[in-house]
């Protein structure tokens, strides 16, 4: 039996939880955009959770993090991802406003340019962060390296045990049970907007890495029984195993919060991936990422990211112009935050800039 939307969010209250955001972020119809593409498009805009400028997904997932860790009476707060990770950075926001001391190990898929520090490495060194950067070895790929940082960070963190100190580690994008479990909640305050507006989605489109958004969603979306169907565009490479992946782990938040044991999410139905639009790779833009970003700031005047949203709404807008979106559909497109990228390395940021023209 589904759960109303007052028992599943009765279930996520009993949960630990550390406030660090500006809920429910703004979802808004993208007037223009609708009228010409045909479709009702809506925006959700959790690049406003806060805490600053700089919000995104990972903020919801934080929340319940770091109120783990809290709870754990940690002092340090371990975690991964790349040099220009969002997930780092707003690690990072989350431990100063919570008092913990953040420390990360960071990927360099992107080589670290000293002189010219960017982004999201920049805003963690502003934050005071203790920041390990991993260099890529020859031959290594990334999976390798992301392995390799969690071994050092391992001996870290043993050092700091030794010494009396209590850490704890968060997985790189937030992705586990208790994060997820954010995302969870997200569903479910999404569905009362669109309630509130006498609503139903029929699409969910978002950009996917970790799975750990895609995991939250799936798992609201089956605690309340909703018909939406969710589009997750990844933005790396995925071989199969990522569906199977994403599906366990909706079903460890359902089952960390309590839902009802014959709620579950299934990996053939309730979860979808559409790997279309990644290529060439992560934090690599591609055409129709910067096409798609050029769009959204000239129709709508706003902003997305060449490493996840762009592709995530260049995938909308193929789907939509293809017609495997229906003439009329309500759609909502789920910003994810990310917009430092936008300042970062050429070879993240791709080709954005235009003609200038100097008058005499
Ligand atoms: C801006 C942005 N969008 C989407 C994602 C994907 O979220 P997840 O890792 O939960 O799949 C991330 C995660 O790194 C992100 O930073």
């Amino acid at each position: 039996m589904y759960c109303t939307l007052k028992e599943a969010r009765a279930l996520l209250a009993a949960k630990p939880k550390y406030p660090l955001g500006f809920f429910p972020t703004p979802l808004h119809r993208l007037d223009r955009l609708s009228k010409e593409l045909g479709v009702e498009l809506y925006m959700k805009r959790d690049d406003f959770t806060g805490r600053n400028l700089f919000g995104g997904n990972k903020i919801r997932k934080l929340e319940y993090l770091i109120g783990e860790a809290l709870s754990q009476r940690a002092e340090y707060v371990f975690t991964y991802g790349a040099t220009e990770s969002n997930h780092a950075m707003q690690t990072a926001v989350a431990c100063r406003k919570a008092g913990l001391k953040p420390i990360l190990y960071l990927t360099a898929v992107v080589p670290v340019d000293e002189a010219d520090v960017r982004s999201n490495l920049l805003l963690d060194q502003v934050l005071g962060a203790e920041v390990h950067i991993v260099r890529m070895l020859d031959g290594e790929t990334e999976d390798e390296a992301d392995e390799r940082a969690l071994q050092l960070a391992a001996v870290r963190r043993a050092e700091l045990e030794q010494e009396g100190h209590r850490c704890y580690d968060i997985p790189m994008g937030g992705a586990n049970r208790v994060g997820s479990a954010g995302f969870a909640e997200g569903y479910l305050e999404l569905t009362e907007q669109l309630e509130a507006l006498g609503l139903r989605a029929d699409y969910v489109y978002h950009a996917t890495g970790t799975a750990g958004t895609m995991a939250g969603l799936a798992a609201g979306r089956k605690l309340i029984g909703s018909s939406a169907q969710i589009v997750s565009v990844n933005v790396s490479p995925k071989d199969d195993s990522y569906l199977t992946k994403a599906a366990n782990l909706a079903n460890e938040v359902l089952a960390w919060i309590g839902a009802p044991k014959e709620l579950k999410v299934d990996a053939a139905k309730d979860v979808e991936r559409e790997s279309n639009f990644y290529q060439p790779g992560y934090e690599k833009p591609s055409r129709e990422s910067t096409e798609a970003i050029k769009y959204l700031a000239r129709t709508e005047g706003l902003f997305i990211d060449p490493v996840y949203s762009g592709k995530a709404f260049a995938g909308l807008l193929a789907h939509i112009r293809s017609g495997r979106i229906a003439p009329g559909s309500t759609v909502v497109f789920w910003h994810t935050g990310g917009a430092t990228a936008l300042f970062a390395e050429k070879e993240i940021v791709g080709e954005l800039t235009g003609e200038l023209i100097y008058d005499r």
